[in-house]
């Protein structure tokens, strides 16, 4: 089956953290493969499924992990696709650790890292739709109607809140 972009988590326990990356690829009708893989605990694997994934025509790589978090950079040591790293708050340095280890790759293996946990996921899962979108006009249209529902929403809670706080 055909997959346009693949979400990796070090570990089960990050799922909770990147779901709401799925929900968005999904609502904008993108097909994505998201699986566990771990750059430590799972080399072999991470490199088998790069490597299946880009025969599936893959375009795209999210990677989410915390603590010393190679993923993404295992990741694009592997493949000349973008890969969007999420650092996830996972130990006693609340992410600093996983921020660090997604942002500072080496060049020539740039990882394109987006904000911690779930505002992270969130953004990984746009940047990675706006890619998609540089030759796919119809996704274009569909990432123009989200950035007009999000105007949408913010006018509409300003009104309501306007409403709630009447002058005297
Ligand atoms: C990382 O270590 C994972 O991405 C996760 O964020 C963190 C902790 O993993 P678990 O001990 O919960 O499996 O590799």
């Amino acid at each position: 089956m055909e997959v346009h972009v693949a979400i990796f988590i070090g570990s089960a326990s990050d799922e909770p953290t990147v779901a709401p990356c799925a929900d968005i690829l999904k609502q904008l009708g993108i097909p994505y493969f998201f699986t566990v893989t771990s750059a430590h605990r799972t080399p072999d694997r991470t490199a088998r499924l790069v490597d299946d994934l880009e025969a599936r025509g893959c375009q795209v790589y999210i990677c989410a992990a915390g603590m010393a978090a190679h993923l993404a950079g295992a990741v694009a040591a592997r493949t000349t696709k973008p890969v969007i790293g999420i650092p996830v708050a996972a130990s006693a340095l609340n992410g600093m650790d996983a921020l660090l280890a997604t942002v500072q790759m080496p060049p020539g293996f740039p990882v394109a890292t987006v904000a911690l946990d779930k505002a992270g996921a969130r953004n990984a899962a746009w940047l990675a739709a706006q890619i998609l979108a540089l030759h796919d006009p119809a996704l274009q249209d569909r990432l123009r109607a989200a950035r007009a529902k999000f105007a949408a929403d913010v006018a509409a809670a300003g009104d309501e809140l306007s409403a709630r706080h009447q002058p005297c």
